[in-house]
């Protein structure tokens, strides 16, 4: 692997949500990791700090959703809003359009709420990847510290690319806060912002064959 050019890497990188079991090896998620927080930061602050769940780690806290989810399905109260309360468009039909494209991919029909909750779980069990990281940032950071992970995180993903491991960001994870802070034995200081699954795509699942949309250039940058 390697050699992938950035072009490339950038227009392969999508969200894969259905992993094979293939284990990947916690020297790749280190070197990639350990790379990608070359990321640019605001006064090179590095405000990231990141926690990796592979193999027996990844079994335990499989274990402990499973235990989680029986108790309590909906999640424990977010620290974080992941989206703004009333999206106003352009974003409500954007987010909109991605989960109807999703659902369809899925066979799952509008109606039927049940199903789309259980499939909602998956993200619970990171869509079944064997390896993923948590994102955590300082509880002080504000808004330019956040942009500054999205920046690592977008940096890892193509690096992961670039080694042919497929990823899922996942701020589903702001509804099991203090499941993962216990489990990964964060101090209280550090705040979660995402999950990252971490693993190789099945080719076979239909709900990897989506590929999202994206608005016209035109909409969003202005050459003056
Ligand atoms: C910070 C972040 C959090 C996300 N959280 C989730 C999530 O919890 N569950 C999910 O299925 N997808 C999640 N996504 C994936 C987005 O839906 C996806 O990036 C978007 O639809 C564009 O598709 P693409 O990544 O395949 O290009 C997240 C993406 C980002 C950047």
């Amino acid at each position: 692997m390697g050699e992938l050019s950035v072009s490339k890497a950038v227009l392969r990188r999508k969200s894969v949500r259905a992993f094979r079991p293939a284990p990947v090896a916690n020297e790749i998620i280190a070197d990639v990791l350990a790379r990608a927080t070359r990321a640019p930061s605001g006064g090179n602050l590095q405000p990231w700090r990141l926690f990796v769940l592979n193999g027996d780690s990844m079994a335990r806290f499989t274990a402990l959703m499973e235990t989680r989810l029986a108790e309590n399905p909906l999640g424990e109260p977010p620290q974080y809003e992941v989206y703004p309360p009333s999206l106003k468009e352009p974003y409500r039909t954007r987010r909109f359009e991605v989960g109807e494209a999703m659902y369809a991919h899925l066979g799952i029909p509008r109606a039927d709420k049940f199903a789309r909750l259980q499939w909602l779980q998956n993200n619970d069990r990171f869509f079944g990847a064997p390896a993923a990281a948590f994102c955590f940032t300082d509880r002080i950071m504000g808004l330019p510290q956040w942009s500054d992970l999205g920046m690592m995180l977008q940096t890892a993903m193509l690096l992961f690319t670039e080694q042919g491991i497929d990823t899922c960001p996942q701020e589903s994870w702001s509804r099991w806060p203090q499941t993962v802070a216990g489990f990964v034995g964060a101090p209280p200081e550090l705040m979660l912002f995402c999950g990252l699954a971490i693993g190789y795509a099945d080719a076979g699942a239909a709900v990897n064959r989506l590929v999202t949309a994206r608005a016209a250039a035109a909409e969003v940058i202005t050459f003056l």
